[in-house]
């Protein structure tokens, strides 16, 4: 059976916008780590895009939230109890470290002592650096990366099998 009725063009527009900025973010993430220091300021420039990324996804995730709490119902796809709990956990996961994310790399960035820079703009300092909440916010940062790189590579199998396994559409919900 075809899914016709799904989400609303603002749901729609936005899951696309922040999969193509969250996947770019951890392509950037992962390859700005192995910048040279000192290297003329590059790697401090490509740490800088990042964090303003990372800061602009964290909103772009707040919008989501809160449309999402006055957005018209979205049809529950007709499928197994079993399998449908195991989509709304997978989906309620992936929320939940799109939220982590933003916020470990920012308290992070605040306690390392290093001034942060929203798209050029200096942002008040809010902490000194205290090395063991830097570090504590570092490895959350880091695990819960590789965790949601995890989810994701799912939620892609999942829309796979959807596609040309079940050939029932499910991506018209999603456009
Ligand atoms: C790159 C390829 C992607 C494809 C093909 C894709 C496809 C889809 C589809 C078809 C749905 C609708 C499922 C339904 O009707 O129940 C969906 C929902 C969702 N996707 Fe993706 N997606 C992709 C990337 C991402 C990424 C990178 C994220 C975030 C890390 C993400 C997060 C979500 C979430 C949270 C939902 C649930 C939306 C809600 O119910 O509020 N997706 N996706
Ligand atoms: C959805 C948003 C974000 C994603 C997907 C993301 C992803 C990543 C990834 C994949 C890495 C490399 C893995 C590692 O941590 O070792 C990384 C590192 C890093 N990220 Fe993010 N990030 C996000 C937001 C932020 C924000 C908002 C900040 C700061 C304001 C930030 C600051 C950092 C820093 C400083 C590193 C270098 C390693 C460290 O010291 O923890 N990130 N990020």
């Amino acid at each position: 059976m075809a899914h016709t009725t799904g989400y609303d063009r603002f749901s729609v527009w936005l899951h696309w916008l922040m999969a193509v900025l969250l996947l770019a973010e951890i392509a950037l993430g992962l390859w700005m780590l192995g910048l040279p220091k000192g290297g003329g300021g590059l790697r401090a420039y490509w740490f800088n895009v990042h964090k303003s990324v990372g800061m602009l996804l964290g909103l772009l995730l707040l919008v989501r939230l809160a449309w999402m709490a006055v957005r018209p119902r979205v049809p529950a796809v007709p499928m197994a109890a079993a399998m449908r709990l195991l989509a709304r956990a997978g989906h309620g996961l992936l929320y939940a470290l799109m939220l982590l994310m933003p916020l470990s790399g920012f308290l992070g960035s605040v306690f390392s002592g290093y001034p942060i820079r929203f798209f050029g703009m200096q942002l008040p300092q809010l902490a000194q650096r205290w090395e063991p909440a830097k570090e504590l916010l570092a490895g959350v940062h880091q695990w819960a990366a590789y965790a949601l790189i995890a989810l994701t590579a799912l939620h892609v199998l999942a829309f796979l099998h959807h596609q040309f396994i079940l050939k029932d559409g499910l991506i018209l919900r999603m456009r």
